[in-house]
Protein backbone atom coordinates (compact mmCIF):
# COMPACT_ATOMS: atom_id res chain seq x y z
CA UNK A 1 0.00 0.00 0.00
CA UNK A 2 1.20 3.60 -0.61
CA UNK A 3 0.73 6.06 1.93
CA UNK A 4 -1.58 8.46 0.76
CA UNK A 5 0.56 12.35 0.88
CA UNK A 6 -0.47 13.88 4.13
CA UNK A 7 -1.54 17.35 2.64
CA UNK A 8 -3.36 17.11 -0.42
CA UNK A 9 -1.82 19.07 -2.85
CA UNK A 10 -3.29 23.18 -3.12
CA UNK A 11 -5.54 22.87 0.28
CA UNK A 12 -4.09 23.51 3.59
CA UNK A 13 -7.72 22.49 4.69
CA UNK A 14 -8.02 18.98 2.95
CA UNK A 15 -8.36 16.39 5.13
CA UNK A 16 -4.95 14.73 5.60
CA UNK A 17 -4.15 11.15 7.27
CA UNK A 18 -2.24 10.43 10.36
CA UNK A 19 0.52 8.70 8.50
CA UNK A 20 4.18 8.60 9.54
CA UNK A 21 7.88 8.39 7.50
CA UNK A 22 7.43 4.15 8.33
CA UNK A 23 3.87 4.38 6.20
CA UNK A 24 2.03 3.40 9.74
CA UNK A 25 -1.65 4.85 9.41
CA UNK A 26 -2.68 6.83 12.83
CA UNK A 27 -7.06 5.80 14.01
CA UNK A 28 -6.74 5.00 17.55
CA UNK A 29 -6.70 7.98 20.09
CA UNK A 30 -5.50 7.61 23.43
CA UNK A 31 -7.15 10.33 25.70
CA UNK A 32 -5.82 11.25 29.40
CA UNK A 33 -8.20 12.94 31.17
CA UNK A 34 -7.08 12.82 34.18
CA UNK A 35 -3.57 12.40 35.73
CA UNK A 36 -5.23 12.00 39.63
CA UNK A 37 -5.91 8.34 40.80
CA UNK A 38 -7.60 6.95 43.98
CA UNK A 39 -4.64 3.84 43.54
CA UNK A 40 -0.97 4.15 43.59
CA UNK A 41 -0.08 1.48 41.97
CA UNK A 42 4.07 0.61 41.91
CA UNK A 43 4.04 0.04 38.64
CA UNK A 44 2.80 3.29 37.85
CA UNK A 45 2.91 5.88 40.23
CA UNK A 46 5.09 7.10 42.90
CA UNK A 47 3.83 7.16 46.58
CA UNK A 48 3.98 10.98 46.97
CA UNK A 49 2.82 12.33 43.57
CA UNK A 50 2.09 16.15 43.33
CA UNK A 51 -0.74 16.18 41.02
CA UNK A 52 -1.76 18.81 37.94
CA UNK A 53 -3.32 21.48 39.06
CA UNK A 54 -7.05 21.70 37.77
CA UNK A 55 -6.75 24.51 35.47
CA UNK A 56 -4.05 22.45 33.59
CA UNK A 57 -6.62 20.31 32.51
CA UNK A 58 -8.38 19.78 29.20
CA UNK A 59 -11.83 20.76 30.12
CA UNK A 60 -14.25 18.33 27.79
CA UNK A 61 -15.17 20.85 25.72
CA UNK A 62 -11.63 21.54 24.88
CA UNK A 63 -11.29 17.65 24.54
CA UNK A 64 -14.05 17.21 22.21
CA UNK A 65 -12.52 20.07 19.97
CA UNK A 66 -9.45 18.54 19.49
CA UNK A 67 -11.28 15.28 18.62
CA UNK A 68 -12.82 16.69 15.98
CA UNK A 69 -10.36 18.09 14.69
CA UNK A 70 -8.32 14.80 14.18
CA UNK A 71 -11.22 13.01 12.98
CA UNK A 72 -11.53 13.70 9.69
CA UNK A 73 -8.02 13.17 9.57
CA UNK A 74 -8.76 9.63 10.25
CA UNK A 75 -8.96 9.02 13.74
CA UNK A 76 -11.98 6.50 14.43
CA UNK A 77 -11.33 4.89 17.33
CA UNK A 78 -11.04 6.35 21.21
CA UNK A 79 -9.87 5.47 24.65
CA UNK A 80 -10.07 7.41 27.62
CA UNK A 81 -7.50 6.65 30.27
CA UNK A 82 -6.11 8.16 33.19
CA UNK A 83 -4.34 8.20 35.78
CA UNK A 84 -8.38 6.91 37.27
CA UNK A 85 -10.55 8.67 34.42
CA UNK A 86 -13.58 7.99 36.56
CA UNK A 87 -12.49 10.59 39.09
CA UNK A 88 -13.36 13.04 36.43
CA UNK A 89 -16.66 14.23 37.26
CA UNK A 90 -19.54 13.42 34.78
CA UNK A 91 -17.73 11.47 32.43
CA UNK A 92 -20.84 10.32 30.75
CA UNK A 93 -20.80 13.51 29.75
CA UNK A 94 -17.72 13.73 27.92
CA UNK A 95 -18.57 10.39 26.32
CA UNK A 96 -21.72 11.59 24.83
CA UNK A 97 -20.12 14.55 23.09
CA UNK A 98 -17.19 12.19 21.72
CA UNK A 99 -19.73 9.27 20.35
CA UNK A 100 -21.81 12.16 18.72
CA UNK A 101 -18.39 13.53 16.51
CA UNK A 102 -18.30 12.59 12.95
CA UNK A 103 -16.34 9.81 12.10
CA UNK A 104 -15.83 8.54 15.14
CA UNK A 105 -16.97 4.74 15.52
CA UNK A 106 -15.63 3.62 19.06
CA UNK A 107 -15.46 4.88 22.69
CA UNK A 108 -13.23 2.97 25.42
CA UNK A 109 -12.84 3.29 28.70
CA UNK A 110 -9.74 1.64 30.83
CA UNK A 111 -10.43 2.19 34.48
CA UNK A 112 -9.64 0.65 37.54
CA UNK A 113 -12.85 -0.24 38.44
CA UNK A 114 -12.71 1.15 42.13
CA UNK A 115 -15.86 3.80 41.09
CA UNK A 116 -17.40 2.14 38.24
CA UNK A 117 -20.55 0.29 40.29
CA UNK A 118 -22.85 3.53 40.29
CA UNK A 119 -21.58 4.82 37.09
CA UNK A 120 -21.79 1.94 35.01
CA UNK A 121 -25.00 2.29 33.87
CA UNK A 122 -24.97 6.09 32.87
CA UNK A 123 -21.59 5.48 30.98
CA UNK A 124 -23.41 2.68 28.79
CA UNK A 125 -26.39 4.95 28.12
CA UNK A 126 -23.84 7.74 27.12
CA UNK A 127 -22.64 5.05 23.91
CA UNK A 128 -19.64 3.84 25.87
CA UNK A 129 -19.16 0.04 24.57
CA UNK A 130 -16.05 -0.99 25.65
CA UNK A 131 -14.39 -0.98 29.19
CA UNK A 132 -10.94 -2.60 30.00
CA UNK A 133 -10.47 -3.21 34.02
CA UNK A 134 -6.96 -2.99 35.31
CA UNK A 135 -7.41 -6.20 38.06
CA UNK A 136 -3.62 -7.04 38.83
CA UNK A 137 -4.52 -9.97 41.68
CA UNK A 138 -7.42 -11.69 43.61
CA UNK A 139 -5.40 -11.53 46.61
CA UNK A 140 -6.64 -8.27 49.22
CA UNK A 141 -3.43 -8.39 50.82
CA UNK A 142 -1.12 -8.01 47.78
CA UNK A 143 -3.86 -6.08 46.02
CA UNK A 144 -3.32 -3.37 48.65
CA UNK A 145 0.80 -4.29 48.45
CA UNK A 146 0.40 -3.63 44.70
CA UNK A 147 -1.99 -0.44 44.77
CA UNK A 148 -0.43 1.16 48.01
CA UNK A 149 -4.25 1.10 48.97
CA UNK A 150 -7.30 -1.07 49.72
CA UNK A 151 -9.53 -1.44 47.05
CA UNK A 152 -10.44 -5.25 45.90
CA UNK A 153 -13.96 -5.89 46.87
CA UNK A 154 -14.84 -2.03 45.27
CA UNK A 155 -12.81 -3.19 42.08
CA UNK A 156 -14.70 -6.45 42.15
CA UNK A 157 -18.58 -4.77 42.40
CA UNK A 158 -17.45 -2.88 39.69
CA UNK A 159 -16.54 -5.70 37.48
CA UNK A 160 -19.79 -7.26 38.36
CA UNK A 161 -21.66 -3.75 37.57
CA UNK A 162 -19.72 -3.66 34.17
CA UNK A 163 -21.41 -6.88 33.33
CA UNK A 164 -24.94 -6.08 34.81
CA UNK A 165 -25.02 -3.14 32.62
CA UNK A 166 -24.17 -4.46 29.38
CA UNK A 167 -21.15 -3.58 28.08
CA UNK A 168 -19.52 -5.58 25.82
CA UNK A 169 -16.84 -6.77 24.90
CA UNK A 170 -15.14 -6.44 28.66
CA UNK A 171 -11.48 -7.28 29.25
CA UNK A 172 -9.21 -7.82 32.44
CA UNK A 173 -5.64 -5.89 32.12
CA UNK A 174 -3.48 -7.25 34.57
CA UNK A 175 0.39 -6.60 34.80
CA UNK A 176 2.68 -9.23 35.62
CA UNK A 177 5.65 -8.74 37.88
CA UNK A 178 7.95 -11.76 38.35
CA UNK A 179 8.81 -12.78 42.15
CA UNK A 180 5.42 -10.80 42.70
CA UNK A 181 2.13 -11.81 41.13
CA UNK A 182 2.91 -14.73 38.99
CA UNK A 183 0.64 -17.09 41.42
CA UNK A 184 -2.16 -14.72 40.04
CA UNK A 185 -2.14 -15.81 36.49
CA UNK A 186 -4.40 -18.59 36.40
CA UNK A 187 -6.83 -17.29 38.98
CA UNK A 188 -6.81 -14.45 37.05
CA UNK A 189 -7.48 -16.45 34.17
CA UNK A 190 -10.05 -18.61 35.90
CA UNK A 191 -11.79 -15.35 37.29
CA UNK A 192 -12.59 -14.03 33.81
CA UNK A 193 -13.55 -17.32 32.43
CA UNK A 194 -16.39 -18.02 35.12
CA UNK A 195 -17.47 -14.50 34.32
CA UNK A 196 -17.39 -14.66 29.88
CA UNK A 197 -14.70 -11.74 30.49
CA UNK A 198 -11.72 -11.07 28.42
CA UNK A 199 -8.36 -11.59 29.77
CA UNK A 200 -5.49 -10.13 28.89
CA UNK A 201 -1.63 -10.00 30.33
CA UNK A 202 0.49 -7.25 29.61
CA UNK A 203 4.44 -7.20 30.37
CA UNK A 204 5.76 -4.62 33.04
CA UNK A 205 7.25 -1.88 31.26
CA UNK A 206 9.81 0.84 32.13
CA UNK A 207 7.13 3.59 32.88
CA UNK A 208 7.43 3.18 36.70
CA UNK A 209 7.61 6.70 38.51
CA UNK A 210 10.31 4.72 40.93
CA UNK A 211 12.68 3.30 37.86
CA UNK A 212 12.80 0.16 39.44
CA UNK A 213 12.16 -1.52 36.41
CA UNK A 214 14.29 -4.55 35.65
CA UNK A 215 14.09 -7.05 32.88
CA UNK A 216 14.29 -9.82 35.59
CA UNK A 217 10.68 -8.99 36.54
CA UNK A 218 8.93 -8.82 33.53
CA UNK A 219 7.13 -12.30 32.70
CA UNK A 220 7.69 -13.00 29.01
CA UNK A 221 4.05 -13.73 27.66
CA UNK A 222 5.28 -16.73 26.53
CA UNK A 223 5.66 -18.59 29.74
CA UNK A 224 1.92 -16.95 30.91
CA UNK A 225 -0.19 -18.40 28.05
CA UNK A 226 1.99 -21.94 29.03
CA UNK A 227 1.07 -21.18 32.77
CA UNK A 228 -2.84 -20.72 31.85
CA UNK A 229 -2.84 -23.66 29.11
CA UNK A 230 -1.10 -25.83 31.37
CA UNK A 231 -3.79 -25.17 33.92
CA UNK A 232 -6.86 -24.29 32.82
CA UNK A 233 -6.93 -25.98 29.15
CA UNK A 234 -5.52 -25.58 25.75
CA UNK A 235 -5.12 -22.40 23.84
CA UNK A 236 -5.16 -21.89 20.19
CA UNK A 237 -4.72 -18.44 18.12
CA UNK A 238 -7.60 -16.57 17.51
CA UNK A 239 -8.70 -16.80 14.02
CA UNK A 240 -9.95 -12.73 13.90
CA UNK A 241 -6.58 -11.51 14.98
CA UNK A 242 -6.93 -7.89 14.36
CA UNK A 243 -2.73 -7.43 13.11
CA UNK A 244 -2.62 -3.82 14.48
CA UNK A 245 -4.07 -4.82 17.84
CA UNK A 246 -0.87 -4.70 20.62
CA UNK A 247 -2.60 -8.30 22.26
CA UNK A 248 -1.59 -11.77 20.43
CA UNK A 249 -5.33 -12.92 21.04
CA UNK A 250 -5.90 -17.16 22.38
CA UNK A 251 -9.18 -18.87 22.56
CA UNK A 252 -9.68 -21.78 24.23
CA UNK A 253 -10.10 -24.87 22.58
CA UNK A 254 -13.35 -25.74 24.31
CA UNK A 255 -14.86 -22.19 23.85
CA UNK A 256 -14.35 -20.94 27.10
CA UNK A 257 -13.08 -17.64 26.30
CA UNK A 258 -9.80 -15.46 24.84
CA UNK A 259 -6.49 -14.75 26.78
CA UNK A 260 -4.57 -11.70 25.06
CA UNK A 261 -1.22 -11.28 26.13
CA UNK A 262 0.61 -7.63 25.22
CA UNK A 263 4.33 -8.58 24.71
CA UNK A 264 5.51 -4.91 24.74
CA UNK A 265 8.97 -6.41 25.76
CA UNK A 266 9.26 -9.66 24.61
CA UNK A 267 7.94 -8.91 21.43
CA UNK A 268 8.06 -5.53 20.63
CA UNK A 269 4.61 -4.15 18.35
CA UNK A 270 5.90 -1.00 17.16
CA UNK A 271 5.59 -1.53 13.32
CA UNK A 272 2.29 -2.10 13.83
CA UNK A 273 1.60 0.74 16.09
CA UNK A 274 -1.35 3.31 15.11
CA UNK A 275 -1.90 5.17 18.17
CA UNK A 276 -1.23 8.79 19.44
CA UNK A 277 -2.14 10.16 22.72
CA UNK A 278 -3.22 13.11 23.82
CA UNK A 279 -2.45 13.59 27.88
CA UNK A 280 -4.49 15.39 30.38
CA UNK A 281 -2.60 18.56 29.94
CA UNK A 282 -3.01 18.97 26.23
CA UNK A 283 0.33 17.62 24.82
CA UNK A 284 0.21 14.97 22.14
CA UNK A 285 2.12 11.88 22.26
CA UNK A 286 3.14 9.74 19.22
CA UNK A 287 4.43 6.78 21.74
CA UNK A 288 4.16 5.63 24.96
CA UNK A 289 8.08 5.84 25.25
CA UNK A 290 8.69 9.73 23.50
CA UNK A 291 10.28 11.55 24.78
CA UNK A 292 9.24 15.12 23.79
CA UNK A 293 5.49 16.16 23.26
CA UNK A 294 3.68 18.99 21.13
CA UNK A 295 1.61 21.19 23.42
CA UNK A 296 -2.05 22.02 21.84
CA UNK A 297 -3.56 22.80 25.08
CA UNK A 298 -2.05 26.46 24.32
CA UNK A 299 -3.02 26.32 20.81
CA UNK A 300 -6.38 25.67 21.78
CA UNK A 301 -6.54 28.11 24.82
CA UNK A 302 -5.39 30.84 22.54
CA UNK A 303 -7.71 31.59 19.29
CA UNK A 304 -6.08 29.00 17.57
CA UNK A 305 -7.45 28.04 13.77
CA UNK A 306 -8.52 24.46 13.94
CA UNK A 307 -5.71 24.13 10.93
CA UNK A 308 -3.03 25.30 13.55
CA UNK A 309 -3.82 22.09 16.00
CA UNK A 310 -3.67 20.10 12.57
CA UNK A 311 -0.74 20.76 11.76
CA UNK A 312 0.90 20.28 14.95
CA UNK A 313 -0.70 16.70 15.35
CA UNK A 314 -0.03 15.89 11.83
CA UNK A 315 4.03 16.89 12.59
CA UNK A 316 4.14 14.96 15.85
CA UNK A 317 3.20 12.26 13.35
CA UNK A 318 5.52 12.74 10.94
CA UNK A 319 8.22 12.71 13.12
CA UNK A 320 7.59 9.50 15.00
CA UNK A 321 10.32 7.35 15.85
CA UNK A 322 10.67 3.56 14.82
CA UNK A 323 9.63 2.26 18.16
CA UNK A 324 10.80 1.99 21.26
CA UNK A 325 14.13 -0.05 22.08
CA UNK A 326 13.99 -1.25 25.75
CA UNK A 327 15.55 -3.81 24.89
CA UNK A 328 18.61 -1.61 23.77
CA UNK A 329 21.52 -0.04 25.61
CA UNK A 330 20.11 3.03 24.41
CA UNK A 331 16.60 2.83 25.98
CA UNK A 332 16.34 6.00 28.23
CA UNK A 333 12.74 6.42 29.92
CA UNK A 334 10.54 9.15 29.77
CA UNK A 335 10.44 11.78 32.83
CA UNK A 336 6.63 11.38 32.86
CA UNK A 337 5.51 8.47 34.78
CA UNK A 338 2.49 5.83 33.29
CA UNK A 339 -0.16 8.08 35.29
CA UNK A 340 0.40 11.11 33.61
CA UNK A 341 0.98 9.84 30.13
CA UNK A 342 -2.31 7.61 30.47
CA UNK A 343 -2.09 3.91 29.67
N1 LIG B 1 3.80 -1.72 32.62
C1 LIG B 1 2.74 -2.29 31.97
N2 LIG B 1 1.47 -1.84 32.08
C2 LIG B 1 1.25 -0.78 32.84
N3 LIG B 1 0.11 -0.13 33.14
C3 LIG B 1 0.41 0.89 33.96
N4 LIG B 1 1.75 0.92 34.22
C4 LIG B 1 2.29 -0.12 33.53
C5 LIG B 1 3.61 -0.63 33.39
N5 LIG B 1 4.67 -0.07 34.01
C6 LIG B 1 -1.22 -0.52 32.67
C7 LIG B 1 -2.22 -0.71 33.76
C8 LIG B 1 -3.51 -0.39 33.12
C9 LIG B 1 -3.16 0.46 31.97
C10 LIG B 1 -3.73 1.81 32.11
O1 LIG B 1 -1.75 0.52 31.91
O2 LIG B 1 -2.33 -1.99 34.24
O3 LIG B 1 -4.21 -1.54 32.70
FE1 LIG C 1 -4.07 4.30 39.05
FE2 LIG C 1 -4.17 2.68 36.93
FE3 LIG C 1 -1.88 3.84 37.60
FE4 LIG C 1 -2.90 1.95 39.18
S1 LIG C 1 -2.23 1.70 37.02
S2 LIG C 1 -2.04 3.93 39.88
S3 LIG C 1 -5.02 2.25 38.97
S4 LIG C 1 -3.66 4.86 36.89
Amino acid sequence: MTPLPSTAPGSTLAPRRLVDSFGRVHNNLRISVTDRCNLRCVYCMPEQVEFMPRERLLSFEEIARFVAIVAPMGVDKIRLTGGEPLLRKDLDVLVRMLVAIEGIADVGLTTNAMLLAPMAARLRDAGLERINISLDTLDPGRFERLARRPGLDATIDGVLAAKRAGFDPIKLNAVIIRGFNEDDVVPLARFAREHGLGMRFIEYMPLDAGHSWERAKVVPADEILDAVAAAIGPLAPAPDQDPRAPALDYDYLDGGGRVGLISSVSRPFCMSCNRLRLTSDGKVRNCLFALDEADVRSLLRSGAADEAVAQVVAASVAGKWEGHEINTARFVQPDRPMHSIGG
